[in-house]
């Protein structure tokens, strides 16, 4: 916290300086961030504020598959090459119940190291598809040294009993060969429904019903319902429909080289297959095209994941996806949420559908047939050879599913999503997502009303940026599970206490937390609800949710401190007075009583309000941040010093005070020589130094525009740039931070403190 220590030493002016440069660029890159909603706070890996708990164990890896069981007290994680059962009904780190190993055979990992896979990285049994078949088994499949096998485990008090290797069965099409490619699975009424590769090389997908009594149905490959590269992302069962959410290169736009699309394929639940045409094939395969964009805007075009958000008294059952795109816009990745109804599924599958014209290889629009019942549906019964013969070619849909964009963000790829409704005070249900990132972060996000979304927190899981594999929300254990190379991650849905103010509770906008009047604590929402807390998940405004007494005539809230911090300061010596930032959304100002803090005898430096004490500068110090057009003191300061106590303020009286220490720049040797020296000289001396210096820079930046991009190519490593070449003031500069500054987006924002609009 001593930033200012320079000693009696010479050392002391250049340190200053280099201080000052060390400032600079940051004031440059700031507001630089992305575009899209920035999380209101950042915890970094291993904050106290955020405390995860972390499951691994020495020797596993790739921690992939998560399963949830029925009862919510155990979780099913499939590692490579092995299944383990956690137990996470306490709060804390999942505790090991038991482990079933289940390694590739030795034979299967010579063949694959033989059809050169690496021994390494890729010849392993990882772990794809693990569901809960019945009360007494679960079915499990792996990739299987690029040999893929599936088999049942039996569950004993929900602990896992041994895999013996006579039950081991093929699992082609259920799991895919190579651990680096995509595979969905779900088990609607006791049958597997997979999307995956069905190959060696990889380039012959498949969507496949396998398990139950029913015939195991494919998609016709001959037929070309599936581009080869088509990549499964999930699986959504409803009543009637198995819903498939892939990306495969687009056919049907001619003019486009590879151009990526996001699909959504249907088939039947009670499909049977055809009986003389189209024998073990879907003959309810339907594919339309996924649409997530903002208007006027090229699409997200990369579905990366998807699921089902339950109808509710109020709302219609809805799909929220993932999407990325297959470009790059403006040099960064970007990532989309779109809300999808079911109803639009249901409504495109019912329309047109597209027919490809094999002399000219184009598309063109097919009405609706005159078949009945339609082909494609539902139907009972064996369809007419009509029928099927129509359902070999029309198998994409003409309209596509149009997405709402609730939460576009620049800077950041989702991997995977999970979604939940939660009631807040009011009654209202609230939208909250927790989104995984390829740099392994959490954003929980936030629908505020009318599709717009914010971002309550961003939670650094892992100390190393590596993707989120997977993400599991256990309702019941309050607690979001992330899987990745590591180990499990819980993370609690939220931590209420880190809001310790009414204001900062109703400014974070988290469903999960309101005021509680009585304890003045923010608290995690219990059910019932309690009616007399004070929460505002839409405005986030506390003039009225945090306003005491009776409404209309009510006072701001803490317009006036609930606590001043009392420093006593040594004659002309510098004291560093703090400021917490609470909210990245919020700009900070400090004041002196009631007007603005002397800028000849103070200067802010990440946040603190550095002070020279001389006479007369005592009195009340405040840090002031606005947030939703709403400021309050974050931290109030009485300062005066011991041979002058100054008297209190008398508006301040009655208000609670507390005597703190605050970091004074001291001499090596104590205080008493502090009394004694004034550094005040070191620090005008390069305040103006430092003034001299950028308009020198400018000067140079009128004369000759070039000689901004020149100084540009030599900004590396601003802390020895020599002061003849300050030149990253420059607009160019402001757009695009030289990389040594900005190594993510999580680094973005998190340095976006607004540190340009302090006020000095
Ligand atoms: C919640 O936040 C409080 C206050 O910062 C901290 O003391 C506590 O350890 C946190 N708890 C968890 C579970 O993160
Ligand atoms: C992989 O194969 C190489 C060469 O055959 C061998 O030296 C190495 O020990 C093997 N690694 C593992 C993990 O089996
Ligand atoms: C669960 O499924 C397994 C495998 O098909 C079967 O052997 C077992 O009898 C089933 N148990 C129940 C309770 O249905
Ligand atoms: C949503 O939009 C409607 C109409 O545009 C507006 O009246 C309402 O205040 C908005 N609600 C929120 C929470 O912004
Ligand atoms: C800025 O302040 C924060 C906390 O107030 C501290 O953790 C951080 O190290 C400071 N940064 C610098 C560069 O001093």
């Amino acid at each position: 916290m001593a930033l200012l220590a320079p000693g009696p030493d010479p050392w002391s002016l250049p340190g200053l300086f280099l201080f000052w440069l060390f400032l600079l660029p940051r004031l440059l890159t700031a507001g630089a961030a992305g575009q899209g909603p920035l999380p209101r706070v950042i915890y970094h890996a291993g904050d106290g504020r955020r405390v995860l708990s972390l499951f691994h164990q020495k020797g596993l890896q790739d921690f992939d598959t998560l399963l949830l069981s029925g009862d919510g007290g155990t979780l099913y994680v499939g590692a490579r090459e092995a299944i383990l059962a956690l137990n996470i009904q306490d709060p804390g780190m999942p505790k090991l119940k038991n482990m079933v190993p289940w390694p590739a055979s030795d034979q299967k990992k010579r063949e694959c190291a033989f059809k050169k896979k690496s021994n390494e990285t890729q010849c392993f049994n990882f772990i794809r598809v693990l569901v809960s078949l019945n009360a007494t088994h679960l079915y499990t499949c792996g990739t299987f040294a690029f040999s893929p096998a599936c088999t049942f485990i039996e569950l004993q008090d929900s602990y896992l009993m041994p895999i013996s290797q006579d039950k081991v069965v093929e699992g082609k099409g259920q799991s895919p060969f190579d651990p680096a490619h995509k595979h969905t699975a779900v088990l609607a009424d006791g049958m597997l429904y997979s999307g995956t590769m069905n190959n060696f090389l990889g380039s012959e997908p498949i969507l496949i019903r396998t398990l139950g009594p029913q015939p195991v149905l494919k998609t016709d490959n001959f037929l070309r319902w599936l581009q080869p590269d088509a990549s499964f992302v999930a699986a959504i069962p409803s009543t009637h429909f198995v819903y498939f959410f892939f990306e495969e290169t687009a056919s049907e736009f001619e003019f486009f080289e590879k151009l990526h699309t996001s699909r959504v394929a249907r088939v039947c639940k009670n499909d049977v297959g055809g009986d003389k045409l189209l024998q073990k094939k879907w003959t309810t395969f339907l594919k339309a095209q996924l649409l997530c964009a903002q208007p006027g805007q090229l699409p997200f075009n990369v579905v990366r994941h998807a699921v089902l958000l339950p109808a509710t008294a109020s709302a219609d059952a809805r799909v929220y996806a993932t999407f990325s795109s297959q470009w790059q816009i403006g040099g960064t990745r970007s990532s989309a949420v779109c809300a999808f109804s079911l109803k639009d599924f249901r409504r495109v599958f019912e329309g047109k559908y597209k027919e490809l014209n094999k002399e000219t290889s184009r598309w063109t629009t097919y009405g609706v047939p005159e078949i009945s019942p339609r082909p494609g549906s539902c139907s009972v019964g064996p369809s007419s050879d009509k029928a099927l013969t129509f359902m070999k070619d029309h198998f994409l849909m003409d309209e596509q599913v149009v997405g709402t964009p609730v939460l576009v963000k620049s800077g950041v790829e989702y991997t995977r999503l999970a979604v939940e409704t939660v009631q807040g005070v009011d009654g209202h249900s609230h939208l909250v997502m927790y989104l995984g990132t390829t740099t392994g972060s959490l954003h929980k996000a936030v629908g505020s009303g009318n599709n717009s979304v914010h971002l309550v927190e961003e939670i650094q899981l892992f100390p190393e940026p590596e993707p989120v594999r997977n993400l599991l929300l256990a309702p019941a254990q309050g607690a979001v599970f992330a899987g990745s190379s590591r180990g499990i991650w819980r993370v609690p849905r939220a931590n209420c206490s880190v809001y310790e103010s009414c204001v900062d509770c109703v400014l974070a906008r988290d469903p999960h937390c309101a005021w509680d009047p009585e304890s003045r604590t923010c608290r995690l929402l219990p059910t019932p609800i309690p009616k007399s807390w004070r929460q505002d998940v839409e405005q986030g405004n506390p003039r009225f949710a945090c306003a005491t007494g009776p409404v209309g005539r009510s006072r701001q809230p803490q317009s006036r401190p609930e606590i001043i911090k009392e420093v006593l300061s040594v004659p002309n010596s510098i004291v560093e007075l703090p400021c917490p930032r609470l909210s990245a959304l919020a700009s900070y100002r400090w004041s002196h009583g009631k007007a603005a803090v002397p800028e000849a005898s103070a200067a802010v430096y990440n946040g603190s309000l550095l002070l020279l004490l001389q006479d007369g500068a005592g009195g009340l110090y405040q840090c002031w941040a606005t947030e939703n057009d709403f400021s309050y003191p974050v931290v109030s300061y009485w300062v005066h010093s011991q041979d002058q106590p100054l008297a209190l303020d008398p508006e301040l009286a009655g208000i609670p005070r507390e005597r703190v220490e605050a970091p004074l720049t001291r001499v090596g040797g104590g205080a008493a020589l502090a009394a004694q020296r004034s550094y005040w000289p070191h620090f005008l001396t390069v305040t103006v130094l430092l003034a001299l210096v950028l308009s020198g820079a400018l000067l140079l930046l009128l004369a000759s525009p070039l000689g901004a991009l020149r100084a540009r190519g030599k900004v590396r490593g601003c802390e020895t740039l020599p002061p003849g070449e300050k030149a990253p003031l420059s607009r160019k500069q402001h757009l695009q931070p030289p990389k040594d500054h900005t190594t993510s987006a999580g680094e973005v924002d998190a340095d976006n403190n607004r540190l340009g609009s302090e006020v000095a």
